[in-house]
């Protein structure tokens, strides 16, 4: 038997005990002994659970606890779970996690003392929910030069787009959904502004290119600008809008990353990727592009990547399992204004191709509505806003500027 602590009984965490329970023979069969969730953290009291005799609200009762080989966090935020899983890994306790805040800002210092203290972190659930991605990226695509990482990475955003354009709901009345099914951040300022993608892409990256890339040193932008007119103008076009975070390493070995709202073509497979899925592309030299597809949030899509996790770590209590990356400085990473991709822009005014023409050369248009939008061949962004502003002073209001993904 082999005792185990969750720290944290919100949606992922309940998830976590309830799959440890109901499926606890099925575990059992593969793992060939029984794991065993000896305690609960959390400040809130569940009296109904079957397990309430269980619940803890001081983390000294896991911490001090040798019985205790394995520990999910499963709390959160970086308060207090950076401290917390610091002190179980030193503790000599292995630690899963689905907190890809905790992952993208600490990552680094945590596998080093993971491997310092030979214990196991893994954090699978951080990135794509119930999709297996880091440990395919680590291991079944190990024979790869990874040189292009991109994907909807974020459930919340893709639920909110794929209502707004499919039931032409409002973008307020999809968030309030996507929040009771449980699939938002509790500040879900976090997904649409495209934090919390933005911190997976980051993963992404770190685990792709071996060096930590931390959020602060990657351009992010959300969906709230994002109109109903920019969306009917990119299907005119032949594209659809989705969230991405996008990685790749340039042929001077710099790293091109960032998150923002992205056109994507109807041929390409992310187009297709619709309400809480995610979606990743990575793009290996023998492989050639994989996409890895499933339920990005929910609890027990969630729970199932950090279960696995457990078993993992039960599986290995007295090996290391290889994961690793050193710490970054972010001087790798080119400024996003030198980031190259098509454009599309969205513009009014009199005589607006004309003069959309006049800036950019021979364009495609699509209108709407008094409003015309285009598709420019690839640029700088700097180089972009340059002409954006030559096409403002010709009388062109540009209403929005949007990447075209090469995806
Ligand atoms: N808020 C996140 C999302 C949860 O919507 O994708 C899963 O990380």
């Amino acid at each position: 038997m082999v005792s185990v602590a969750i720290m944290g009984h919100g949606v992922v965490g309940s998830g976590v005990a309830e799959i440890l329970l109901t499926h606890k023979q099925k575990l059992f069969s593969n793992l060939g002994e029984e794991i065993y969730v000896k305690r609960i953290l959390d400040l809130r009291e569940f009296p109904d659970s079957p397990v309430a005799d269980r619940f803890t609200k001081s983390f000294d009762d896991i911490i001090n606890d040798i019985e205790i080989r394995v520990v999910a966090e499963v709390m959160g935020g970086v308060n207090p779970a950076y401290d917390y899983v610091k002190r179980c890994l030193k503790a000599g306790k292995s630690v899963v996690t689905s907190n890809k805040e905790l992952v993208a800002s600490h990552g680094a210092e945590l596998l080093a003392i993971a491997k310092e203290e030979n214990v196991n972190f893994l954090f699978e659930a951080s990135v794509g929910g119930g999709i297996p991605i880091i440990r395919p990226m680590n291991q079944c695509l190990v024979a790869n030069i990874v040189n292009e990482v991109a994907g909807i990475l974020n459930g919340t955003t893709n639920f909110i787009l794929t209502k707004m354009i499919q039931e032409g709901m409002q973008f307020d009345d999809a968030l309030s959904l996507a929040q009771e099914l449980g699939f938002a951040e509790r500040n879900p300022a976090a997904d649409i502004e495209g934090h919390d993608a933005c911190r997976k892409i980051c993963i992404l990256a770190s685990l792709a290119f071996g060096k930590h890339v931390y959020p602060d040193s990657v351009h992010t932008e959300g969906i709230t600008d994002i109109t109903l007119n920019d969306v009917k103008l990119a299907e005119k076009l032949g594209y659809v809008i989705k969230l991405i975070g996008k990685v790749k390493k340039l042929d001077d070995g710099n790293i091109d990353i960032l998150t923002a709202p992205m056109l994507v073509p109807f041929k390409s497979q992310l187009s297709n990727i619709d309400n809480e899925f995610n979606g990743i592309m990575v793009r290996g030299d023998c492989t050639g592009d994989v996409v890895f597809y499933g339920k990005g949030a929910g609890k027990l899509p969630t729970a199932s990547a950090v279960v696995a996790d457990i078993v993992d770590c039960c599986k290995h209590l007295k090996a290391r399992r290889f994961i690793f990356w050193a710490d970054g400085d972010g001087k790798n990473i080119i400024s996003w204004k030198d980031s190259v991709s098509a454009m599309f822009v969205r513009v009014s005014g009199e005589d607006a191709a004309l003069k959309a023409e006049e800036v950019f050369g021979k364009v495609r248009f699509a209108g709407s509505t008094g409003e015309l939008a285009l598709i420019t061949e690839p640029m700088r962004y700097g180089d972009l806003e340059d002409k954006c502003a030559a096409l403002e002073e010709k009388g062109v209001k540009v209403l929005s500027k949007i990447r075209v993904g090469d995806i």
